[in-house]
């Protein structure tokens, strides 16, 4: 195994989709954590409901919708799962924000790194390129990223074998050489099942889910994915 190409997840994984708890929280007092959460789960139970039940191959899915689009339609549904009232304007508040989120203050600098060691770098997200752009250009990520890849593509959602084929379309190295870094472990056990090398950003301190295989590797933030490069490293020479 010699690393070619880093290929990130963007949202929780560079993009820190939990900032949004704090304005949910403003909104609705006391019902922060809760909105995000039920947000969160339900945009990417969506996202599985369409790839899984209309894959229709292989010109992707019929009801695909785009990841923002889902974003919006599983904010409805939370604020009306919870009874709370959205006629002030909370909804496109929150929707603002999540088009706007923080990215983690060691992104830039990792990857940079990452640059440094001759390594190409891309995002593999279910997020759709328009959401990816206006992120990364105002994260500052634009110089350290060479690719940004987005499932809109093929219209079906990661965890399909077919998103993750898309890095190699788009860098042609072999599957193992390739470090897929995601805060997601669903993610992460999608991508080794595809036959990735894997890194579980684990920021939130979780365990890793029932199902194996475990990540090859795995840290509480991005820096960590330093130490997996150098590990690789040495074990190569
Ligand atoms: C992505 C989501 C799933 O960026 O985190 O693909």
């Amino acid at each position: 195994m010699k690393i070619k190409a880093v290929v990130l997840d963007a949202y929780g994984t560079l993009f820190d989709v939990y900032s949004i708890q704090a304005l949910a929280d403003d909104l609705y007092p006391g019902m922060g954590a809760e909105i995000a959460v039920k947000w969160r789960d339900k945009q990417i139970e969506y996202t599985r409901l369409i790839t899984q039940s209309d894959p229709h191959n292989p010109s992707g899915s019929r009801y695909f919708k785009s990841f923002w689009e889902l974003t919006q339609l599983s904010l409805v549904y939370t604020l009306d799962r919870l009874h709370l009232n959205r006629e002030a304007g909370q909804l496109e508040q929150l929707l603002a924000q999540y088009a706007h989120l923080q990215a983690f203050p060691e992104n830039l600098t990792v990857l940079q790194k990452i640059k440094a060691m001759g390594i190409t770098t891309a995002i593999l997200s279910n997020g759709s390129m328009d959401m990816l752009t206006s992120a990364v250009k105002s994260a500052g990520m634009d110089d350290v990223l060479d690719h940004l890849i987005s499932v809109d593509a093929i219209r079906l959602f990661k965890t399909s074998p077919e998103s993750y084929g898309l890095i190699q379309q788009v860098i042609p190295v072999a599957k193992e050489d390739i470090l897929f870094v995601s805060s997601n472990a669903w993610d992460a056990l999608g991508a080794a099942w595809f036959g990735l090398t894997t890194h579980w950003v684990n920021r939130q301190g979780l365990p890793f889910e029932t199902l194996t295989p475990k990540p090859h590797f795995s840290g509480p933030d991005l820096n960590s994915v330093l130490n997996s490069l150098e590990a690789i490293q040495r074990a190569d020479t």
